[in-house]
């Protein structure tokens, strides 16, 4: 506001104005606001570009050292320029002072936004005794190619006159293609955008840049349905006179190889290939501001020249790359090049080709010839890339010549080969999670995945350098073979790669074992949310099921900021579901996958419920819930009209219900009653939350039929009738048990635990529930008890028995049986060693050990509630005494910290500026409460509510405490 009066005022004026607001400033220095806002973001992003929602939903986080602090109100403006703005001018938007806490999803309210438009903003906030705080930080977006129109470039590609591959039994791999153009900026360029599209992977170059960081854009989607783009800000990367862009175009999702589809005789031909289409094609323009405003537009057409040679000879996302570094292309990327090229072709010109393709729902004849993608979207979650560097660790030669490299981390990524040797040296590299027992690379569980490059040296005396481009794989060691001379352990680095969602959470705990896990599932969940959230990164699958998801979306919220990446997964979702509701085993979803119209599982169906409620609920995010509502009702009349008349479930569709159970298999009809009926809750919460009171109401009278059915058919005496662990977890865990049992029911489930040796029997659907339900229902030492066992089943038998990731099987490996399994029947090919789905676990470790969780929608009201287990509980090991857990919620940090001695609870807790938290603190009378070292009634900021049981019911606000509960 000071700001904004002076900059409009005479000088004379503005003296007088400066002097009386600096002697204000200075008396009223003490009122001056703690709350600062920061972390500005857009559509859950930082400054991103190319942005394609009409009203850009707005966020920020206000911080604050002082307790109990709280936004009232705030103030943004968004200006075109960043000159604008910092005359706190916002042309395009001045939301004035508005009174309210919130701080997320924010939707744009200004002028309405054009194609390319620059926005820059920045947003005051005023605490909670009105005192106003500096302008943030500025922040920026850019709009994407809003208007259909708005698309000028032509898709491109190269004259392909080769047949379609139709031989099942060989790999066809096709080299990348090199595209490139060169132009004359005529003027001094002020801005320049580049948007891009591939049907394929692109990696676009300008004068000799490579442009970004991102690996395997534009995306994956169902291409005939929908495309990605992307866009960059490239202004530093133009100049005036002679330029040239460049692209590299591979196969990718498009044409390569996809999922098991080769495995089992899928796809066009039956080759697992060319799902959506048969040649790659690109689509890009570069639109040129210059710094008379006149505009120039370089886009894709026939006048750009395209090679198939160059060094790229293969490309293909689950096969692996082959380089030549003896065909490279040289300064193919820089003006003034002096090779020519054929010419492009608009990518309609090649010829049609139809081709029978097979998968479970038969065969069909289809075109995979070129067409346009319908409907061109904005990719707006983290890009795809390299996020850590890791140093082989150890080099060690099983047999001559061969060399294996162990990275010490099971990840998924590439490499960078560093290597020196003779000109047409040809280096193999393959790549496993394991190791035989004789130190040979295992590699019967990447089925089908050839998963191996090769890199052909050109000869350099100073040695070498590459990494592929257009494929990852999933591994910890990586074997090399062809090289003359033994080589140093620096020619292999790991480069880790997924989409750069930023990490949230950090799990520490007394239990090494425990801590050691909670490692394994954050490095299991980046090595599989690439793209999609995949089943695993390394055999011949990498498909976002469903099943996996949903039980995994919870404890992923809690590792990373998933908003941006779920709210993009959620339209791939969309996209794939069947045309009478269901949402099917995987999406995207190339192939058809089990009967006809029956393509879906219990379980796995509901992903398409559980993920954007966990979504909404982690994030308050509203919009992803109104963006797919239709979708959503859709699938949930699907979902009624094919129960049995009573509502009850049905066993039809895929039959994996409580996948890689434990010897106890509990009937899908059983399983599917339950997902239904939960599917109902939370499709209520959802309709409450978008104010669909009706179909709240309609949806809760639903559950409740459910509810009734399921009590006559499968309780009696307050049994089950389906006597399994996941029975008795999915019923307490989706509210279908009646209520006054609730409690005895979680008594018999611990019972059958502690007769099977404390032991579980649940699969991939009980596990995700089970210690939620033991600790909701009084069994809260059993779950830790479960939670640190070391014998199998359990997620400390893995680590160990060595584990860096999260495997499929609770026994991928023994160090008795090796690869055989506990029981020493395991098939090694279905084995995959990062499989996040048994690492949902960790949702109870950080929502209920450590107690953080959100109450509500967003973490604006928070519960902590500690959840220690009592001394001496568990024969086996020393129960949990400490866990420090750590999480960056939407609004910021939120701690747990807490220790259990014979003397006293001692916890430290922080919580974010603008919220507010119950604390449920374990303790026997409120007078033993000490904070930071006061006694309670002392403490500023706390306040007491009552004794529950065994825990002080407290209620705080934002900042700091510690306190110590003595015995
Ligand atoms: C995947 C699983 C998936 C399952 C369906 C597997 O091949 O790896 O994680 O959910 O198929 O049962």
């Amino acid at each position: 506001m000071r700001a904004k009066v002076m900059n409009r005022a005479p000088r004379a004026v503005r003296f007088l104005l400066l002097t009386s607001v600096l002697a204000v400033f200075a008396t009223q220095e003490a009122a001056a606001s703690t709350l600062h806002p920061a972390q500005l973001r857009v559509e859950w992003l930082s400054s991103p570009a190319g942005v394609d929602a009409a009203r850009p939903r707005l966020s920020w986080r206000v911080e604050s050292a002082e307790r109990g602090q709280r936004q009232t109100a705030f103030h943004i403006l968004v200006a075109s320029s960043p000159a604008l703005l910092a005359k706190d001018r916002g042309d395009l938007w001045d939301s004035g002072k508005q009174a309210t806490s919130e701080t997320l999803s924010i939707p744009y309210g200004g002028k309405e936004l054009r194609s390319a438009q620059r926005c820059h903003w920045k947003v005051r906030v005023w605490d909670k005794d009105g005192a106003e705080s500096e302008w943030s930080e500025p922040a920026h977006w850019s709009m994407g190619l809003i208007e259909p129109f708005a698309w000028k470039a032509e898709w491109i590609s190269y004259r392909d006159t080769t047949p379609l591959h139709t031989n099942r039994q060989t790999l066809h791999l096709p080299p990348a293609r090199h595209y490139r153009k060169e132009f004359r900026a005529r003027k001094t360029v002020k801005a320049a955008m580049l948007y891009a599209s591939a049907l394929g992977l692109f990696e676009f170059h300008l004068n000799g840049e490579r442009i970004g960081d991102a690996y395997f854009e534009p995306g994956w989607a169902d291409y005939a349905k929908r495309g990605y783009y992307r866009t960059y800000d490239v202004t530093h990367l133009v100049q005036k006179g002679p330029n040239a862009i460049g692209a590299i175009v591979a196969e990718g999702w498009y044409s390569g190889y996809v999922g098991y589809g080769l495995l089992v005789g899928y796809g066009p031909a039956r080759t697992g290939r060319s799902f959506y289409g048969k040649t790659p094609a690109v689509a890009a323009q570069l639109e040129l501001e210059y710094s008379d405003g006149t505009r120039e537009l370089i886009g894709t057409d026939p006048s750009w020249q395209v090679t198939e040679r160059g060094p790229i000879r293969e490309a293909d996302l689950i096969m692996g790359e082959s380089y030549d570094a003896r065909a490279e292309l040289g300064a193919w990327t820089k003006a003034g090049y002096t090779q020519t090229w054929p010419a492009a072709i608009p990518a309609a010109l090649n010829d049609s080709t139809r081709a029978i393709v097979f998968d479970s729902a038969g065969e069909r004849e289809t075109e995979l010839g070129f067409q346009k993608p319908p409907k061109m979207q904005a990719y707006l979650a983290p890009p795809i890339r390299v996020t850590a560097e890791l140093p082989a660790q150890r080099l060690t030669e099983p047999e001559p010549g061969t060399y294996i490299f162990d990275l010490g981390q099971n990840i998924a990524g590439i490499i960078r080969l560093k290597v020196r040797g003779a000109a047409g040296t040809q280096v193999r590299l393959r790549y496993g999670e394991m190791l035989h027992p004789n130190g040979r690379l295992m590699t019967e569980n990447l089925r089908r995945a050839r998963a191996t490059d090769y890199y052909t040296l050109r000869g350099d005396p100073n040695g070498e350098t590459w990494s592929p481009r257009f494929t990852y794989h999933g591994f910890q060691f990586v074997e090399i073979t062809g090289l003359a001379a033994k080589p140093g352990l620096d020619a292999v680095t790991g480069l880790v790669l997924h989409n750069d969602t930023p990490l949230t959470g950090t799990f520490e705990c007394s239990d090494e074992v425990m801590t050691r896990f909670a490692k394994n599932a954050l490095w299991t969940q980046r090595a599989n949310f690439v793209e999609v959230p995949t089943d695993c990164p390394q055999r011949d699958e990498r498909l976002g099921w469903m099943g996996d998801a949903q039980t995994y979306v919870r404890t992923a919220t809690f590792n990373a900021d998933v908003a941006a990446f779920f709210n993009k997964w959620l339209d791939d979702v969309e996209e794939a579901q069947r045309d009478f509701g269901a949402f099917p085993d995987y999406c995207p979803y190339p192939m058809a996958h089990g009967t006809p119209r029956k393509t879906f599982g219990a379980g796995w169906t509901d992903a398409g419920v559980i993920c954007p409620w966990t979504i909404w609920k982690v994030y308050g995010d509203t919009r992803v819930v109104e963006r797919h509502w239709n979708s959503l009702t859709r699938f949930m009349a699907w979902r009624a009209a094919s129960t049995s008349p009573d509502g009850l479930g049905v066993s039809i569709g895929n039959p994996w219900g409580d996948w890689l159970n434990v010897g106890e298999n509990t009937p899908i009809e059983f399983i599917d009653t339950c997902y239904h009926a939960l599917d109902c809750r939370l499709m209520a919460e959802m309709a409450e939350a978008i104010g669909q009171s009706f179909e709240a109401r309609q949806y809760r009278q639903r559950f409740v039929a459910i509810k009734n059915a399921f009590g006559k058919s499968y309780v009696t005496n307050g049994l089950l009738s389906v006597d399994t662990q996941s029975a008795y977890v999915l019923a307490l865990w989706t509210g279908l048990m009646p209520d006054k049992l609730a409690t005895s029911a979680a008594e018999t489930l611990a019972s059958k635990i502690a007769r099977n040796g404390h032991r579980m029997a649940t699969g991939f659907l009980g596990t995700r529930a089970l210690l939620p339900v033991l600790s909701a229902h009084g069994q809260h030492d059993m779950a830790v008890r479960l939670f640190q066992n070391r014998i199998f089943p359990s997620w400390g038998y893995e680590v160990v028995n060595g584990a860096t990731t999260v495997w499929e099987r609770w026994d991928s490996f023994t160090k008795e049986h090796g690869f055989d399994g506990a029981t020493g029947k395991n098939n090694a090919a279905m084995n995959s060693f990062s499989h996040y789905s048994f690492g949902a676990v960790m949702e109870w470790a950080y929502r209920v050990l450590a107690g953080i969780d959100t109450d509500g929608s967003g973490y604006a009201r928070i519960q902590l509630r500690p959840s220690p287990p009592a001394p001496g509980s568990n024969p086996d090991q020393k129960p949990i005494d400490w866990v420090r857990a750590e999480y960056d919620s939407a609004r910021g940090r939120i701690i747990s910290h807490w220790r259990q001695s014979e003397s006293a609870f001692e916890f430290d807790a922080s919580v974010p500026a603008n919220t507010t938290a119950t604390v449920f603190l374990p303790a026997v009378s409120v007078d033993k409460i000490e904070e930071s070292g006061k006694p309670l009634s002392q403490a500023a900021g706390v306040r007491y509510l009552r004794m529950e049981g065994d825990r002080a019911v407290l209620e705080v606000g934002s900042g700091s405490y510690r306190f110590v509960a003595k015995r």
